[in-house]
Formats: C-alpha cells, structure tokens, sequence
C-alpha cells in the first residue's frame, strides 16, 4: 500500500426526509443562492416545490440555473457564473444527477476567477478557490456529491474533459433515496455501471498489498449486482434504492484510490465517445468495459482478474485465465441483462470516428496503470467494442 493524505469534508445527510436539514445547511453561508438543475425531472417529482418551500421558510434568495443537460456544457457553466457575480451569490446548490453537480461546481469556482472557466480544463488556469457547494443528489451515479471532480462538455470544440480540486467539494450533500424512485430504468442502469466502473478503475491496480481496499471494491461490486436488478423491477423499493445511492457515493469518494494507482482508461475512452456522441456516460462504460477487460488480460492481470471472477462472481475455476475469461463474459452479460447496448454500431457511433477518438484519448495523457494502453491498444479495444465482438 501507497502512503496518502484523505480527507473527507462532505457533511453527508442520508435518508427520508433529509431534506429538513436544508435551511440550517444554507444559512451557514449566506442567503443567496444559485439554484441549478437540469431538464426538469426535479419539477415533475415534486423536489423543486419542496426546495423552494425551504427557501421561503428561510428567508433566502434565489436565482436558478435551468436546463443544465446530461454531459454538461460550458455555455451553462458559463450562464451560472454571470448570475453568480451579479447577484453576488453566496452558495451554489445543485439538486439533481451528475450534470448538475459538476455544472455547479465549476460555477462555484468561476464565480471567484477572473478568465474564462474553460481555462481549468486546458490547464491554463488553476481553481484556488470557490464559492460553498451544496447538493441534492436525485441520480446514484458518478460519486460527484461527495468528491472534488467536474467534467464538462465544451459544445464548441467537441472536447468533454474533467478537472480536480478540492475546493470543488461540496460542504453537504442531502442523499434521499426516494428521490431516486422516479429514475427510469435506463438511467438506473447506467448509473449502476457507473458506480461499478468507478470501483473498476480503483480495483485494477498495478499496487501490491490492498488488502482492505480489494474487499471493500468487492462488496460494492456484489451490492450493484444484487440491487440494480431489484430497484429496475422495483423503482420504489427503499431498501435497493438505498444501497445504490450510498455505494455510488463510497465508490468515487476517496476512500477506494487511498495508497493505490488507479487506471481510469475505461473513463478516458468513454469521455472521447460522449465529447463526440453525446451518450449516456454509464451506457458507454458498459460497451467499453468488457473490451477494455479482454483486451488488458494477460498472464500477470490474470491474477486480479481471477480474482475479482472468485470473489465477486463466484467462479471456482482454478486456472487464472479461464476464470478472468469467465468473469468477462459474466460482467458483460450482466449489463446486457439490464437492458444495455453491448455494441458502440447500436448506439449511432460512426466507424470512421474511431481513430479519431482513440487519437484524442492518448493525446494529452498516459493511459491506464493496471496496464499502460497506446494509441493501437485504445484503436483494437474500439474497433472490438464497435462490433460487440465475441468476448
Ligand atoms: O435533467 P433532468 O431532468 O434532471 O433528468 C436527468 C437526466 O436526463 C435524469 N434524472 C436524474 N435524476 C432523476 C432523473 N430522472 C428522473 N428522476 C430522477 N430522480 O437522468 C438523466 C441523467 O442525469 P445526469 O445528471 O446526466 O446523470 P449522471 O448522474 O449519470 O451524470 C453524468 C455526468 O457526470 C459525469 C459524466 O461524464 C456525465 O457528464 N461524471 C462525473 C463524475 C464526477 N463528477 O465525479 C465522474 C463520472 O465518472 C462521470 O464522468
Ligand atoms: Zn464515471
């Protein structure tokens, strides 16, 4: 194991009806506040109404940030920070999935910069600091209620890049699992493979002696498996909802990368597919993940992958690659079975974009840790996944 420094600075208030804890969070920073959400589920569900309730309860003002989009774009980011410094907002609260929290992290940390926010993706510009970020989560998924990330579409460019810091951590996050009941089944499966692949990118490492980091991935493996299946078929069992939401959160908050080198590949890959296609994120991380597995299998990953056959799937093959092999197909037949695209060609991506896309993965940045990927590595693991090729 890896020396490291973690801290985990989210106040994290879980369960029904949570949301009572909103007001006093608020007042802690002031009483102006940037609203952001996204398409309008939060509006059909009822959580816009009761949020505005606690505004009006508390004596805050608000202004809203509307319609941020699933792969959030720059251009809201940079409506949200222009509201920010007019009204000279105190706390930016996003309540919805992923996109809205990232949207509004990078607002938060725009309102304080004097160029433009874009800058923090090219590394022109660093984040020093920002304005507080409180959330309410309505999407298990990425993780971004509890960590410093942000990953935003620029629509000019075509470019989909993350950026890192921990003045993007929100000060609270209010994490009710009825506020996922209304996810549809698709959302809910992506959001599943989300949180597994965010374990996945942790798990297969290159580091020895983790012990404690391996059994807890396993078990937020196993909890995505036993519950995703249960909260599709059931939108409003608590119970499945609930494990869902807490293993999303546990899974990308730094508690699984503490004293470890972690891959992400998988994430790199996908970002270049969803900067190009606007897919759902957790849709092209259950295209690409199995093929990514395939193509990293070797006799030395073997000894992780057969690991994560046993502990995880069950398998009781003795032979590594056998077992490796077998997982493989298991993990891609699981996202099948939740109703998920197996190949890039069924979901509009264009063959001819592949170089392309594998061009811009391996531009700005080494790829992968578990095992180390290059442009022809990136190329193959598209053009298999591109065909749903037999695994
Ligand atoms: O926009 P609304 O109307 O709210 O609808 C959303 C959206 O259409 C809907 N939804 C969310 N909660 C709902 C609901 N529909 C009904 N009932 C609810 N309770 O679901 C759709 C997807 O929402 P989105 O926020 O885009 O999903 P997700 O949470 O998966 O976020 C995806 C984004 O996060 C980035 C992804 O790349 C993508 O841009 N990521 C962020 C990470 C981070 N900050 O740590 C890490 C991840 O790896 C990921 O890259
Ligand atoms: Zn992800």
């Amino acid at each position: 194991m890896l020396n490291f420094d973690l801290q985990l600075p989210s106040r994290i208030h879980f369960g029904k009806g949570k949301i009572g804890e909103l007001g006093k969070e608020i007042l802690q920073y002031g009483t102006r506040v940037l609203l952001v959400y996204g398409g309008g589920s939060i509006k059909q569900s009822g959580l816009y109404d009761q949020v505005v309730q606690v505004f009006k309860d508390n004596g805050i003002d608000y202004e809203e940030l509307a319609g941020v989009k699933p792969n959030p774009r720059i251009s809201s980011v940079r409506k949200g920070i222009a509201i920010c410094k007019d009204k000279n907002s105190q706390l930016v609260l996003a309540v919805g999935g992923g996109s809205s929290i990232d949207c509004a992290k990078i607002i938060a940390a725009g309102a304080k910069h004097e160029g433009d926010a874009w800058d923090f993706f090219t590394r022109k510009a660093r984040i020093n600091e920002a304005l507080p970020l409180g959330t309410i989560l309505t999407l298990a998924a990425t993780g971004s209620e509890m960590n410093g990330n942000a990953v935003i579409s620029n629509e000019a460019t075509m470019e989909k890049k993350g950026t890192g810091s921990s003045y993007l951590i929100p000060r609270f996050s209010i994490l009710d699992p009825e506020y996922t009941y209304t996810v549809p089944p698709e959302q809910t499966a992506a959001g599943t493979v989300d949180i597994m692949s965010h374990v996945f990118e942790q798990y297969f490492s290159p580091t020895p002696g983790t012990y404690i980091q391996d059994r807890m991935s396993e078990a937020m493996l196993k909890t995505c498996i036993h519950y995703a299946p249960i909260a599709m078929a059931e939108p409003q069992n608590y119970e499945a909802r609930a494990n869902l939401m807490w293993t999303g959160c546990l899974a990308l908050n730094g508690l699984l990368s503490a004293g470890k080198r972690t891959d992400w590949a998988t994430h790199d890959i996908e970002h270049e597919i969803s900067a190009l296609y606007d897919i759902t994120h957790g849709l092209g991380l259950a295209i690409l993940t199995p093929y990514w597995m395939r193509h990293v299998l070797d006799e030395h990953t073997a000894v992780r992958l057969s690991e994560y056959a046993r502990q995880v799937w069950g398998i009781s093959e003795n032979d590594n690659m056998t077992a490796a092999r077998l997982a493989i197909k298991q993990t891609a037949s699981f996202f099948k079975s939740l109703g998920l695209a197996a190949s890039l060609k069924e979901i509009g991506v264009e063959n001819i974009r592949l170089e392309e896309m594998a061009q811009k993965a391996v531009s700005s940045r080494e790829l992968g840790a578990f095992k180390p990927l290059h442009y022809q590595d990136v190329l193959e693991i598209l053009q298999a996944a591109y065909e749903g090729a037999e695994l």
